[in-house]
């Protein structure tokens, strides 16, 4: 087990820089997760990190050791892919013991080890099949067992549950977070999927445009996102974004106002007049009983029952994107209701419009 250092690595493709600057630190046996837009670079780290792919710039290392000249098979790190290649002539079995035979692992290590490993990921009574003869997700699990197997210095995961069905998916990642409390084999992970970031990360890497957004632990993330990027790309449904114009002491958004909260009018006062975008999170946005007035004023223009709570998405006058909230399901709310919106202050976020800062 090792620790993973990047020291301000770039790797540039012809003209495109697909990551500048990534300097990381992810300690021995912690669990990160990177997750950012497609294209942000995400798997051009993991790829330079597994050797597969060399930094233009920058220092890489593995444990105590300088990396960059190091061949991929020789720093003992295992990726699984999205796109897992199982060797099709083998079966299960001898797909899981493969990297071991290669590492020239005896017989008496392999055997007990693809047994434990089959064990707890469902594939004991698999494997004596080839991969033709499984499903995706057995496939994925397969490909998943044959990086544990090999009991690397590291882990490093590109999407590794993409193709699995929504039930495996939750039993696959429960299965992952329990094995790496009991390995505690350094891993990096990237992931589309928020529940799988928010899970099982110590700390997210947010990444964008090929650059480090934030670094921090899930919470921290979702409750203090240092910009509006991370803002609105963490979080499901997603942050709302309301683009106001700040006058003193006030907020115009659209064709109404909303109070600024007193501590920022300070942080404000060089903004007098000028374009401010508000964040608000969906399940910060309450709906003010009826008769109350003092919220912002909407008319509800799509409901989306989701089971546990409705998405209601509804229409600020002169404000041309809706805000999205969420209801419990036994408010009734239908399309062309008009309702009072309120929000607590403390859960409204400032940014700069053009550079995306986070003000406050
Ligand atoms: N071999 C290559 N040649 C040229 N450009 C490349 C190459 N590999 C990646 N890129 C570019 O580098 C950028 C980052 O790609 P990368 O595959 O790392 O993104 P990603 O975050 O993994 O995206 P996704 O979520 O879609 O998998 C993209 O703009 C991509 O087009
Ligand atoms: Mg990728």
């Amino acid at each position: 087990m090792a620790r993973i250092a990047l020291e301000q690595i770039t790797r540039i493709f012809n003209a495109t820089t697909a990551i500048a600057d990534i300097t990381f630190e992810v300690p021995d046996g912690q669990f990160w997760v990177m997750v950012g837009p497609s294209g942000c670079g995400k798997s051009t780290i993991l790829r330079t990190i597994a050797g597969l792919e060399a930094a233009t710039s920058g220092d890489l290392y593995i444990g105590d050791r300088r990396v960059n000249e190091v061949p991929a098979r020789q720093r003992d790190v295992a990726m699984v892919f999205q796109n897992y290649a199982l060797y099709p002539h083998m079966t299960v079995a001898e797909n899981l013991a493969f990297g071991l035979r290669m590492r020239g692992a005896a017989a008496d290590t392999i055997q007990p080890r693809i047994e434990a490993v089959a064990k707890s990921l469902d594939l004991a009574h698999l494997l004596d099949r080839k991969p033709g003869q499984l499903s995706g997700g057995q496939q994925q699990r397969v490909a998943l067992g044959r990086a544990i197997a090999r009991q690397p210095q590291a882990f490093l995961m590109d999407e590794p549950l993409s193709n699995l069905d929504a039930q495996l998916r939750d039993d696959t990642r429960a299965e992952l977070k329990q094995l790496h409390q009991r390995l505690g084999i350094t891993t990096i992970y990237v992931t589309h999927d928020q529940t799988e970031a928010m899970t099982l990360a110590d700390q997210i890497v947010v990444l964008s445009r090929g650059r480090i957004q934030q670094i921090g632990p899930p919470q921290k993330i979702y409750r203090q996102p240092a910009n509006q990027m991370v803002a609105t790309f963490i979080g499901n449904p997603p942050m709302n974004l309301l683009s106001a114009v700040y006058h003193p002491g006030k907020f115009r958004v659209g064709d109404q106002a909303l109070p600024c909260p007193s501590a920022w009018q300070a942080i404000l006062q060089t903004r007098i007049d000028q374009p401010i975008n508000l964040g608000i999170r969906p399940e910060q946005v309450q709906i003010a009983p009826a008769g109350e007035d003092g919220g912002l004023m909407a008319q509800v223009t799509l409901v989306e029952p989701l089971g546990r709570e409705t998405l209601v998405r509804a229409r600020l006058p002169g404000v041309a994107r809706p805000i999205s909230l969420l209801a419990a399901p036994e408010q009734a709310v239908q399309v062309g209701d008009r309702l009072s919106l309120r929000f607590d202050e403390r859960a409204l976020f400032l940014f700069d419009p053009q550079t995306g800062d986070r003000l406050h």
